[in-house]
């Protein structure tokens, strides 16, 4: 069984994630989304909320599912017996950051990691991004799932 890993923040999930799902869902066994706590990182959404999300806009593929972990990507590889971490790249801005990230995973564990280009529609995307042009009443209709504007737009008005 060939098991890889979509690792992210998804804070929250984009149409830019579910390209890169979508498309190692066809390559793969079992493609997990992996939902990775950064304690220092500040989020707009909870962990739970997060995979939670993910979960109701992923269901469409039935060997898709959502986990998630605090620490060391290398070490939920080797315990849950992933054999590659799959990753969108959008621009040559991403790759100096991943290609140190995909080379010091390799030498931790000798986990390796498989680049997908992004789609070109999708290139620009970024969940950071979004939340900005929502947060001034933008449209972000084109750049996340119907149930995922809904709760960003709750989350954000809440505020
Ligand atoms: O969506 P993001 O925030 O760009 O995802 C980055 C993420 C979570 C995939 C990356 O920071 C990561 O793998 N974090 C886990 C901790 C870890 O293994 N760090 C060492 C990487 S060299």
């Amino acid at each position: 069984m060939k098991r890889v890993v979509c690792p992210g923040s998804f804070d929250p999930i984009t149409f830019g994630h579910l390209d890169i799902i979508k498309r190692a869902s066809a390559l793969f066994d079992e493609v997990v989304i992996a939902v990775l706590v950064n304690q220092t990182k500040k989020t707009l959404f909870t962990v739970e909320e997060r995979l939670e999300m993910i979960t109701e806009v992923t269901t469409q593929y039935p060997n898709v599912r959502v986990d998630s972990w605090t620490g060391l990507l290398v070490d939920y590889c080797e315990r849950h017996d992933v054999k590659a971490i799959v990753k969108g790249l959008r621009a040559v801005t991403d790759f100096d950051y991943e290609l140190q990230m995909s080379q010091i995973n390799l030498q931790l564990k000798g986990i390796e990691t498989l680049f997908m280009s992004t789609a070109p529609a999708h290139s620009f995307l970024s969940s950071s991004l979004v939340k900005e042009i929502a947060t001034f009443g933008g449209d972000v209709s084109a750049y996340l799932p119907e149930p995922i504007i809904e709760k960003l737009t709750a989350r954000l008005s809440s505020r």
